[in-house]
This record gives structure tokens, sequence and C-alpha cells, in this order.
């Protein structure tokens, strides 16, 4: 099978086109014909082995992906649940972008035949972490404000649309125009520059003073503090990534002040811990694509010879919605 490979950490320019040996099917798990991978932003991370998993090179990067059952484990057809022939689609933190891929069998999702495989490979991070976020760690209740950092960017704009299908009022900041008006046309009521203005007084004028009551932080960096600032009374501060770079450190007599809560979010590990609240997240999540209410926007499709380019994007700051690695290409 071809395998874009990472040998030795070197980073996006590093990685290889080669052929590679299909990978071992262990007992409890089924081999997969992937269709399509999505891009995530501890892919960028994984090939420099400064993410929290840092598999034995040599490794495929990709960190989700849609296929095609083509192979049962040992004890999977027993198990029940899954069949040769299904669309499924798995969380594999790495491995993705390759030809095949092995998946414990217990972490296959099916997806809707409707779907589009290169929108059902982008789908499971970042609306499984937005609908986590927004829903079991806020609470997010219906007339509430949300305020969503990096809201163009892939969880980002999962949480635009979740929050306003949840029906709070959802405030968008994003780094240019451009973002901001893919995040309007997701549903956001209103958005806001973080280039061009300070993210608080914008958030305060935008709520009469009272800030926002759910922010949804996938950036980190300085705009953590100035969102905590723009959080009102009995607000929920969800930190759920950091892809400015810097982890912030928070003076903690602000949610003193507020009476307000800062709240982890990690979804990776939710869905071992409470597997079946999560599918029960993703039951709802599937309704409201066939609703029409979600509308996942893959803003663009790459071969996998040219998976690297896709890294190189995401890390630039230039990805809007969701990047994925298309195997059809
Ligand atoms: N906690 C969890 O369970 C969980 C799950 C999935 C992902 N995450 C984390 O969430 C974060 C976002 O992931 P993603 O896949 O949505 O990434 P993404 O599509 O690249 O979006 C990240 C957004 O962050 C903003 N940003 C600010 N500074 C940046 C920089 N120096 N480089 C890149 N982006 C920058 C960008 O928006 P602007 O240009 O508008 O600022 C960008 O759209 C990552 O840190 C990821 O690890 C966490």
């Amino acid at each position: 099978m071809r395998a874009l490979l990472c040998k030795d950490y070197g980073g996006i320019d590093a990685l290889v086109l080669e052929e590679a040996a299909p990978p071992a099917l262990k007992p409890g798990e089924v081999r997969l014909k992937v269709q399509a991978c999505g891009v995530n932003f501890p892919d960028t991370l994984i090939v420099e082995g400064k993410y929290q998993f840092k598999p034995e090179p040599p490794f495929s990067p990709g960190g989700e992906v849609a296929g095609i059952v083509t192979e049962l484990g040992e004890g999977v057809e027993e198990a029940g649940g899954v069949a040769v022939g299904d669309p499924v689609i798995a969380v594999t933190i790495w491995g993705g972008f390759a030809e095949e891929i092995a998946v414990p069998a217990a972490q296959l999702l099916p997806y809707p035949a409707a779907m589009d495989p290169a929108v059902a490979a982008g789908f499971a991070m970042t609306y499984g972490t937005a609908m986590h976020a927004l829903t079991q760690r806020a609470r997010l209740d219906e007339g509430e404000t949300l305020l969503v950092l990096g809201a163009a960017g892939g969880v980002g704009l999962a949480a635009v649309e979740i929050g306003k299908r949840l029906g709070a009022r959802v405030i968008a900041a994003a780094s240019t125009p451009e973002k901001l008006e893919v995040a309007r046309r997701a549903g956001a009521d209103d958005g806001i520059d973080y280039s061009a203005r300070p993210l608080k007084d914008a958030v305060k004028d935008l709520t009469g003073g009272r800030g926002a009551d759910v922010v949804f932080d996938p950036v980190g960096g300085d705009l953590t503090e100035q969102a905590l600032r723009a959080t009102g009374w009995g607000g929920r501060h969800l930190i759920v990534g950091f892809a400015a770079g810097a982890i912030p450190k928070i003076p903690a007599n602000l949610t003193l002040l507020k009476g307000c809560s800062v709240v982890g979010v990690f979804w990776g590990d939710f869905v071992k811990r409470e597997p079946a609240a999560n599918r029960a997240n993703f039951d709802t999540l599937f309704r409201w694509v066939a609703e029409g209410a979600l509308k996942p926007l893959v803003s663009e499709r790459f071969a996998l010879a040219d998976a690297g380019q896709a890294l190189h994007r995401l890390a630039d700051r230039k990805a809007v919605g969701k990047l994925v690695v298309d195997l059809s290409r």
C-alpha cells in the first residue's frame, strides 16, 4: 500500500510517500480501506514529535479517517456490530495518511450512507469536540451568548454551527474579515476581527457590557486572558486548545470577580471514559446533518502525495473549515 511516512520527526517537509507493508491485524481490530483522512492541528505537531502522543517512526500521520471495512480480525465477527463493506469513521490519532489502516472495532462509528466520505472523514474530531464542549462541559443554554475564538477553523466552525443549533446567540471571533465571512455563512450572528481591535472591548460592545456566557477557546496565547476578561457573570470559559502555540497563564482573581468557571475539554478521553455519551452525541449530530442544521465545510481536498501541503496550510493559519486528504484522487 502507499503511505505518507514520518521517518525521523523531521517535520512536514521530511514526510515521504512510499510503498509500505499493510498493517498487521491484531485480535479485535478491523482493516479499513481508507477513503479520506481529515487534517487536524495535532497532525502538524505529531510529525515533529511535539504532540502528547509520540508514535515510533516510521509512522503515517493523519488522525481521523473514513473508510470501508475490508477484513475482520480475530473475535470481531463473534462480537458483532460490524461487517465487511461497512462505511465507518474512526479517530486513530495517527496512521490515516495511508491506503489501509488497522483500527480496534470498538472505536468505529458507522457514518450515514448519504454522507460524502471526505465530509465524514473530517467530521468526528471537530464536531465531536465542539458538541462535548458545549453540552457536557459548558451546558450551553438556549438564549445564552457564545463567543467562539478561531471561529473559521476546524473545531471553531463546528462550535459556531452547534451553538446556533442549541439556540445560542453566536459571536464569531477570527483574525481576518474573510474568515469572519465564513463563520457568518455558518450562522454566526456577529463577528469580531481580533487582529483589528481588542477582543474584550468588542465583546462588551456587542453584549451591552454584560460579556459572553460561554467562551469556546481553541486558540490560547494572549487571546485567552482577553476572552476571560470578556466573560460575563457565571460564565464558562472552555479551554479547548492552543493553536497560537503559547499555553496561557490566567490571573485567578478574574474567576472570583466574575463568579465564572474555567473548564477543560478533552474529547479524546471523554470518548474512552464515556463511550455511550459520545455515541449519543453523534446520534444527535448525524440527525442534525440529515435535517440540514449542520453543513460541515470541507474547503480543500488534497491527494495523498500532497498531504504535506494541507499540513502547511493549517500550520500557516491559512485553512478555513476542514482540509481533507482524499484517497480517491
Ligand atoms: N481539547 C480537545 O479535545 C481538542 C480536540 C480537537 C482539537 N483540539 C485543539 O484545538 C485547536 C484547533 O484545532 P483545529 O484542528 O480546529 O485547528 P485549525 O483548523 O487550524 O483552527 C485553529 C484556529 O486557530 C487560530 N490560530 C491562531 N493562531 C494560530 C497559529 N499560530 N497557527 C494556526 N492557527 C492559529 C486560527 O484562527 P484565526 O486565524 O482566526 O485566529 C485557526 O483557524 C488545536 O490546538 C487542537 O489541538 C482540542
